[in-house]
C-alpha cells in the first residue's frame, strides 16, 4: 500500500542484506535495495514485487554523491524512509602482512566510511519518520581477532552505533548494531560449516525493527552455537 513503511538496505545484493530484504518485504515493508551489482539488485527487486514494492538502486557506498542519490531515489519513489540498514562490507585475511594496501584501503572505506555516509545521508529523512537506523557490526567488533584489520573496522562500527545513538538523542530515531558471528554468505570464498545462515541474522534485524516505538534494541550479538571467540 502507498503508506507502507520503507526499508533501505545497503549490501542488499547478496547474503545478510538480501535475506533481510526478503524478510522485510514479507513483513510488509517496501524495500530499497542498494549495492554495486545492479543485475542482482534488479533480480531481487523483481522477486519482491517490482517497482511498487521494491526499488533497485546501484550505489557504491564509498561515494558520497551516490549515497545522496540513493536516498533521493528512495524518497522520490516512495516519499519516506522508515528503516535504514547500513550493512555493506567485506573482509580480509588475518595477518598484518596479508592482502594488499589497496585491499585494506577499500575495506576501511567501505566498512567504516561507507556506513558513516549511509547514516549521514539517511538521518534527515529518518528524523522526519522518527525511524530506525541499523548497522552491521560483528562479533569481530566485540572481540579482538588477532591480526585482523577487518576486526578493527567492526570495532569502529561498535563505536559508531553508540556515537550516532547519542547524537540522535531526542529525535525519536532508534539505533541498533547487529553483530553476527560466522554466517555462511558470499563474504567467504567457500561455504563454511557450522555457521549461521543469512536468514538467522535477518530475523534479528526484524526483531529489533518490530519492537514498540519506545524500545531501542541497542545491540544484538548472534553466534552459531559453540563458536569461539
Ligand atoms: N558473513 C559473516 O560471517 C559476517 C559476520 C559478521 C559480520 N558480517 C558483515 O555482514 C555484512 C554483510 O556481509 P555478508 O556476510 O552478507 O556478505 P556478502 O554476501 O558478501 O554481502 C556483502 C554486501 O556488501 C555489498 N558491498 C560491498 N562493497 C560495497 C560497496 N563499496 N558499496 C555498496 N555495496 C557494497 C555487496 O554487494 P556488491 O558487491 O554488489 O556491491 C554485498 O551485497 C558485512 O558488513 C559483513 O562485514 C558478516
Amino acid at each position: 500500500m502507498a503508506d507502507d513503511p520503507v526499508f533501505l538496505i545497503t549490501g542488499a545484493s547478496t547474503g545478510i542484506g538480501a535475506a533481510t530484504a526478503r524478510q522485510a518485504a514479507h513483513a510488509g515493508h517496501r524495500v530499497v535495495l542498494a549495492a554495486r551489482n545492479q543485475e542482482r539488485l534488479e533480480m531481487l527487486a523483481g522477486e519482491l514485487g517490482g517497482p511498487d514494492r521494491a526499488l533497485a538502486v546501484p550505489c557504491d557506498v564509498n561515494e558520497w554523491a551516490q549515497q545522496e542519490a540513493m536516498v533521493a531515489a528512495a524518497l522520490e519513489a516512495y516519499g519516506r524512509l522508515d528503516v535504514v540498514f547500513a550493512n555493506a562490507g567485506f573482509g580480509a585475511k588475518r595477518g598484518w602482512l596479508e592482502e594488499t594496501p589497496e585491499h585494506w584501503k577499500n575495506m576501511v572505506l567501505t566498512n567504516v566510511l561507507g556506513a558513516a555516509l549511509t547514516a549521514r545521508a539517511a538521518i534527515p529523512a529518518l528524523k522526519d519518520s522518527k525511524g530506525h537506523l541499523l548497522f552491521t557490526g560483528s562479533v569481530a567488533g566485540r572481540r579482538v581477532m588477532p591480526g585482523s584489520l577487518y576486526s578493527c573496522t567492526k570495532w569502529a562500527i561498535t563505536a559508531m552505533g553508540e556515537a550516532v545513538r547519542a547524537d540522535l538523542d531526542g529525535t525519536g530515531i532508534r539505533v541498533t548494531t547487529i553483530e553476527p558471528g560466522m554466517v555462511d554468505t558470499p563474504f567467504f570464498d567457500n561455504p563454511v560449516e557450522g555457521a549461521l545462515e543469512a536468514d538467522d541474522i535477518a530475523r534479528a534485524v526484524i526483531y529489533a525493527v518490530s519492537q514498540p516505538k519506545h524500545v531501542d534494541v541497542n545491540e544484538i550479538l548472534v553466534r552459531p552455537v559453540a563458536q569461539t571467540p
